[in-house]
């Protein structure tokens, strides 16, 4: 059993080749284990008690923040905002920031390889503000050109909104030119970092995006926590999403007066709990090492990418260039449909996504209505590739019969 493989129980127990850590990773033992002695020994509500226990609660929440923005070198912790999710933390900049700065005729661009969540709240603000909504579309090699780069952002950009790493190309993105050229067009930039995150370093004043986010279940913690990291200076000046217990000063009959960041962004009663499974998931990533992550990671997918070459009926939905790619691999059976390859996949033990894997618009403009998707981490090994492809070469036998008649 390979070593990795070994920390994750349900890697364990089940017989599943697990290919879906694009949607959701599996948690290494060490991770439930905190989340586990967390509940046992140390949950209270944070923030509102003046006992010992509520205090002991306040100190792991706020001990995590402080990991968290060394994690992704934020200058202070305080501009580390707790959500549910990417999806609460996109919302909460659209919403908190798009609605209010955005004006007649201000453009946003996105690239039309965004998640819906990064894609339909910047629909509705920019149709509630009158402004536009354009996009960056991809080229043959499934990338971002630079020409499309600089024709898209103009002086009349406000707001680009890029993901990271898309979730169904696998494309890694050169955010750190995007983000100049858009500051130097005037606009702020937000950071989906969803998708890279469990892959690659993420230090946001190196990049200097005006957001970041990303979730933690995407990177071996539990389900249900969520990081918006902001510039200060904007954080500040928004209004909060979010209204409630926590995020206020002094509440009046018809007034309030908000609670200083991070407070203002956080309503209600936290997910400690998901704070000290994302600190674990972190302690559990640095032990490894992005590096190592990343050379296994590229040992398989490698390997993944060269097999399923071999098969003359698959079609990869991937860049050529290698350093552009992340960990995800989009692949279609020609003249059968993804749901079919996934269940014949699953009952071969096989775990993959089929679908539009939340990405309408990038499924209507490669012209496809969905794709299978093999998403890897750290716990996969070539062994696990070599049962998808055997899967997969089943799927095709029992269709290829329809196809030679
Ligand atoms: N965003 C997740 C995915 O790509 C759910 O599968």
């Amino acid at each position: 059993m390979d070593k990795i493989k070994k920390d994750f129980p349900i890697l364990n127990s089940n017989s599943i080749v697990y290919l879906d850590s694009g949607a959701t990773t599996q948690k290494p033992q060490i991770v439930l284990d905190a989340v586990n002695e967390y509940y046992k020994k140390q949950n209270a509500n944070p923030h509102r008690g003046a006992y010992s226990l509520s205090i002991e609660a306040t100190r792991v929440y706020e001990e995590g923040r402080e990991k968290i923005a060394q994690f992704i070198n934020s200058p202070s912790s305080s501009q580390i905002i707790f959500t549910k999710n990417a999806s609460e933390a996109l919302n909460l900049i659209a919403y908190s920031y798009g609605l209010e700065n955005l004006k007649k005729d201000d453009e946003v661009v996105l690239s039309i390889m965004e998640h819906h969540s990064n894609l339909v709240p910047w629909q509705f603000v920019t149709k509630r503000t009158n402004s536009k909504l354009k996009y960056m579309y991809i080229n043959e090699e499934f990338e971002l050109s630079d020409d499309e780069i600089y024709s898209k952002i103009t002086d009349n950009t406000k707001i680009v909104g890029i993901t990271h790493v898309s979730n169904v190309t696998g494309t890694i993105n050169n955010v750190k030119k995007i983000i100049e050229y858009a500051h130097k067009k005037g606009a702020i930039v937000v950071l989906d970092a969803s998708q890279s995150i469990p892959h690659m370093k993420i230090d946001v004043q190196k990049l200097d995006a005006d957001f970041v986010v990303f979730s933690g279940h995407k990177m071996l913690s539990p389900l249900g926590i969520g990081v918006l990291y902001g510039k200060k200076e904007i954080l500040e000046n928004m209004n909060p999403f979010l209204m409630g217990g926590d995020m206020i000063e002094y509440v009046y009959e018809q007034e309030t007066t908000f609670a200083p960041l991070p407070s203002k962004f956080e309503a209600g009663t936290q997910n400690v709990g998901g704070v000290v499974g994302l600190c674990a998931a972190i302690d559990y990533i640095e032990k490894i090492g992005y590096e190592n992550i990343k050379k296994k990671e590229k040992e398989v997918v490698n390997y993944a990418i060269n097999r399923l070459k071999e098969l003359d009926y698959i079609k990869l939905y991937i860049t050529p260039n290698e350093e552009n790619h992340s960990a995800v691999i989009s692949f279609n059976i020609n003249g059968v449909h993804p749901h079919d390859v996934a269940s014949i996949l699953d009952a071969n033990g096989v775990c993959v996504r089929s679908g539009n894997h939340c990405a309408q618009p990038l499924m209507r403009y490669l012209g496809i209505d969905s794709t299978c998707r093999a998403s890897f981490y750290l716990y996969n090994t070539k062994e696990d590739v070599d049962i998808l492809v055997n899967a997969i070469q089943k799927a095709y036998k029992m269709f290829e019969k329809y196809f030679k008649k």
